[in-house]
C-alpha cells in the first residue's frame, strides 16, 4: 500500500518512543522507505542503533553533524520525503512547531519542509489537557498539520486518560490516507460534521444528540481515496479521523465561516446536524433564577450552510451533498429539500424511532439526485461513507450528477 513512498519519521523523546520501532517495521512491511530522525531526548529512550537497524539506514540525529550534512542537507532531506511523520510527537515538539522554532534537527526539518506533516502525539494526560498544548494543537491544525490520536487509556506514568500514542496500525492507516493515490487524489473536499452548540449564556447552550459518527466516517473514507479533506466539526462525541485537516467550531455561524474560508473545494458534504436556531441575544452573564419569572428566549434562524455552499457562483464546489433526516415520505420530502437548497445530492434517512438509526451504528439511506431516487440497503455508517465516497469520486471524474461549476 505504501510501495515506493518515502517517509521521514521524526521520533520525539517520550516513553512511547519504543513504539516507533514497531512503526518503522510496519511501514516497511507496507512497502515504504523510512528515514528516521531522532531528537536528542529520543535517544534517551531508544538507541539510534536499534532504530537504524530496523529502518535499514543511518539515523539522522543532529543538525550540525557535518558528515551527514555533507551527504544530504537538511533542506533537501525535508523535501525528499513524500510525508513527514512525527511519532511520538511530544508536547515540546508541538510547542516548537506551533511557535516556528528551529533549534535542532527535528524542528528545523519541520520548519523547512513543503510536504504534509502527520503528528501522532503521546504525552501525559495533564500535558495533553494543558491549555498551552490545546492552544498549540489548534494552531497546528490551522496550519494544516494532520493528526492521528492520541488515544485514551492507561499510561506508562500510571495515569489514565487521553495522551497514549495511537495504535501502530492506526498510524500506518493515517499514513496511507495522507499518501493515498486513490481516485480522489488532488481533490479537495470539505465535510461538516457533528452538532453545533448555540450559547444561551456563558454556561448554557442549545444542542442536539448528533454523535458525528457519519461525518467522521465520510471524512475517513474520502481521505482513504486520496482526497485532501477539510473536516469542520462541532463538539462531537466521535473523534475526527486521522489524516484530515480538522477545524473545530462551536456554533453554526462559526461553521459557516470555516466552510467559506476552506473554499475553493471540489466537493462539499454537509453531514453536520446544525442547530436550526440560536438565541438572538445570548446573555454575557450567567442568567439568574431570581431575576424574575422564566427567561424569555427569542430565537432567530441560523444561516443554512448547505444552502449557502450550494448558491451558484465562482466559489461553488462542483458537487454539494446534504443530508435529510425524515420520519415520513422520506424520498418525497428529501427531493423537495434538494430543490429548495439547490444542492446536487441529498442522502435521506428514515429516522423514525423504530429504525434505530439515530445514535446507532447503521444507516439506511436513499440517494436523491437530479436523476431520481436510489435506495441503498441497510448497512453500517462506515459502508455508507465508503459508497458515498466512491460515488463522489466517480461523479467528479465523469462530471455526472453535479450541477455546479464547470462540469
Ligand atoms: N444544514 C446546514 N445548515 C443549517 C441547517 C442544515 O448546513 N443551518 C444541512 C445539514 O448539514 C444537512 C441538511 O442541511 O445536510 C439538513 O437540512 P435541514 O433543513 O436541517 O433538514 P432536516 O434536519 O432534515 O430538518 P427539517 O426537515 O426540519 O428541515
Amino acid at each position: 500500500m505504501l510501495a515506493g513512498r518515502h517517509i521521514l519519521l521524526i521520533i520525539g523523546g517520550g516513553i512511547a518512543a519504543y513504539k516507533a520501532l514497531d512503526l518503522i517495521r510496519r511501514l516497511r512491511d507496507a512497502g515504504a522507505e523510512v528515514t528516521p530522525v531522532m531528537t536528542r531526548a529520543a535517544a534517551e529512550f531508544v538507541t539510534p542503533l536499534s532504530v537504524g537497524a530496523l529502518a535499514g539506514r543511518e539515523v539522522i540525529t543532529e543538525l550540525f553533524d557535518l558528515s551527514q550534512e555533507a551527504k544530504m542537507g537538511h533542506i533537501e532531506l525535508s523535501r525528499a520525503a513524500d510525508l513527514i511523520v512525527v511519532a511520538p510527537a511530544t508536547a515540546n515538539l508541538m510547542a516548537k512547531m506551533a511557535a516556528g522554532l528551529a533549534d535542532d534537527m527535528a524542528s528545523t526539518l519541520l520548519l523547512a519542509t513543503d510536504k504534509r506533516v502527520l503528528l501522532a502525539p503521546a504525552m501525559n494526560v495533564r500535558m495533553w489537557g494543558h491549555p498551552a498544548t490545546r492552544r498549540n494543537r489548534e494552531v497546528l491544525e490551522g496550519d494544516g498539520i494532520l493528526f492521528v490520536g492520541p488515544d485514551e487509556g492507561p499510561m506508562a506514568c500510571g495515569e489514565f486518560g487521553p495522551g497514549r500514542l495511537a495504535e501502530v496500525p492506526a498510524i500506518v492507516a493515517a499514513v496511507g490516507a495522507a499518501l493515498a493515490d486513490g481516485p480522489l487524489k488532488g481533490r479537495h473536499v470539505l465535510v461538516t460534521s457533528g452538532p453545533t452548540h448555540e450559547p444561551i449564556d456563558p454556561v448554557r447552550y442549545i444542542a442536539n444528540r448528533s454523535s458525528g459518527a457519519q461525518g467522521a466516517a465520510i471524512a475517513d473514507a474520502l481521505a482513504g481515496l486520496g482526497a485532501e479533506v477539510t473536516f469542520i466539526t462541532g463538539p462531537a462525541e466521535v473523534p475526527p479521523p486521522g489524516g484530515v485537516k480538522v477545524v473545530r467550531v462551536e456554533t453554526a455561524a462559526q461553521m459557516l465561516a470555516a466552510a467559506e474560508a476552506a473554499l475553493p473545494a471540489d466537493a462539499a458534504i454537509c453531514a453536520a446536524a446544525v442547530a436550526d436556531w440560536r438565541v438572538a441575544e445570548a446573555s454575557g452573564q450567567k442568567m439568574k433564577k431570581e431575576a424574575g419569572g422564566l427567561p424569555d428566549l427569542r430565537l432567530v434562524e441560523n444561516p443554512d450552510i448547505l444552502a449557502r455552499l450550494s448558491t451558484p457562483g465562482p466559489q461553488r464546489p462542483r458537487l454539494v451533498v446534504g443530508f435529510a433526516a425524515e420520519t415520513e415520505r422520506v424520498a418525497e420530502h428529501a427531493a423537495a429539500k434538494r430543490q429548495r437548497k439547490v444542492c446536487d445530492w441529498i442522502l435521506a434517512n428514515d429516522v423514525s424511532p423504530g429504525t434505530g438509526i439515530m445514535g446507532g451504528t447503521e444507516n439506511a439511506v436513499t440517494l436523491i439526485t437530479a436523476e431520481g431516487a436510489e435506495d441503498w440497503p441497510r448497512m453500517s455508517k462506515r459502508q455508507v461513507a465508503q459508497r458515498l465516497a466512491m460515488k463522489l469520486a466517480e461523479a467528479l471524474a465523469t462530471g455526472s450528477g453535479a450541477s455546479g461549476g464547470s462540469i
